[in-house]
């Protein structure tokens, strides 16, 4: 969905930042500060693997957070998108196998598909992806990679355990399985910071790391990473080259500017207190308009609400019918490796604003009123051109 299709529409189906929180003037005055810096050489070529000093920058961010690594464990990626796709080319031939949790983030199984890898899928609970049901899994077949969105899951919110972190990585030692941590929302927690992530609690570099700026900072950027063991980095950097030579010089730059000042730091903490706010303003509407048709848990970060939809009516009908009335959601099936259930809708709320957010909550109970009395559970029409966000 672009940018103007979203004006007479409350968006709650979109992963999208808040536009209002993009730090415009912020970012003005790093574009000019690294023109006058680095004139010409800002607009031109960079390395493959990134810029040498922002690499080493965001060594500095990740061993803020535990991670203790250097800078020739990191490439600089076109967002975390292309790190993904970077993985999967480098990991993938047709007819592999690659583990995922269910649901997942909907643009990780468009690039499994399109690699032509098996999709296994293990359940998810409050606390991350089962480990039981991953043993299971892994027992059974033998899997390229685990891929897992450990912190403030997209789209179920989830936050796994210091205990369920230590147990996958136990499981993936044991049957000697790569995991792909995409851990793009770790800088967006509401309470209590995050646990320690799968990266820096894995001491024998089984573990690839992508992060990015997109959702903490700017997703125009395209300004993502990916950590991991050298022997791994160094491949994925000719699969970079391949790819699209380099990431942009520009954003490196200003980037790095801004993490190495207190301007990241001070972003982050004001747009954690506005998501917040937003979040709150979701637990809210939901509690007032939804609590006799749907189920939810209240996230502790990111930017999604899972969403069962108790009411005779399918996630996919229901979507529609909310349409119609002004308000997207997205239905959870499509997050779904197998397209098993349509009673879940994911909802964010990053994207609306808080005073938008109880209106769209209110249109969607009118929705599920009007769709109950009229449609039948699991039936609905399928759009294959829904936003991958
Ligand atoms: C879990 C997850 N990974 C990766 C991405 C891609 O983000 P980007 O390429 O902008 O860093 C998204 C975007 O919504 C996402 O939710």
């Amino acid at each position: 969905m672009a940018l103007s299709e979203t004006r007479d529409t409350i968006v709650l189906s979109l992963g999208f930042p808040a536009l209002e929180r993009v730090p415009h003037a912020m970012m003005r005055e790093a574009i000019t500060e690294v023109v006058a810096a680095s004139g010409p050489a800002a607009f031109f070529y960079a390395p493959s693997e990134g810029l040498s000093t922002f690499r080493d920058a965001l060594a500095g961010l990740m061993s803020t957070r535990g991670a203790s690594l250097s800078a020739d464990e990191i490439l600089v990626t076109s967002g975390s998108h292309q790190a993904l796709d970077l993985v999967a080319r480098l990991f993938l031939e047709p007819g592999d196998t690659v583990v995922v949790e269910s649901p997942t983030y909907l643009g990780a199984l468009q690039l499994f598909r399109a690699a032509r890898a098996r999709v296994v899928s293990v359940a998810l609970d409050e606390q991350g992806m089962r480990t039981d049901h991953l043993e299971a899994a892994l027992t059974r077949c033998s899997p390229k990679f685990i891929y897992t969105l450990p912190t403030f899951q997209n789209p179920a919110g989830r936050l796994m355990s210091l205990e369920r972190r230590q147990r996958l990585l136990d499981l993936a030692y044991r049957f000697r399985v790569p995991v792909v941590e995409d851990d793009i929302y770790s800088d967006l927690w509401y309470g209590q910071p995050p646990p320690p992530s799968l990266k820096a609690l894995d001491p024998h570099g089984y573990v690839l790391h992508l992060g990015s700026f997109s959702k903490i900072l700017a997703p125009g950027l395209r300004v993502g990473w990916i950590a991991a063991a050298r022997p791994i980095l160094r491949r994925l950097v000719q699969v970079k080259q391949i790819s699209d030579l380099q990431a942009p010089t520009l954003g490196q730059m200003v980037v790095e500017r801004l993490v190495r000042t207190r301007r990241f730091v001070e972003h982050a903490a004001a747009a954690r207190r506005e998501y917040a706010r937003r979040r709150d303003a979701m637990a809210q509407a939901l509690e007032r308009h939804a609590r006799p048709w749907a189920e939810w848990s209240v996230p502790e970060g990111g930017f999604y609400v899972w969403c069962r939809i108790a009411a005779p009516v399918s996630a996919t009908t229901l979507a529609a019918e909310a349409a119609e009335r002004g308000v997207s959601v997205l239905p959870g099936s499509v997050c779904l490796a197998q397209d098993v259930t349509d009673t879940y809708v994911r909802l964010s709320f990053s994207f609306a604003p808080a005073r938008d957010i109880e209106e769209g909550i209110e249109r969607l109970a009118k929705a599920v009123r009007r769709a109950a009395g009229r449609a039948r559970p699991g039936v609905g029409p399928v759009d294959s051109t829904r936003p991958m966000v």
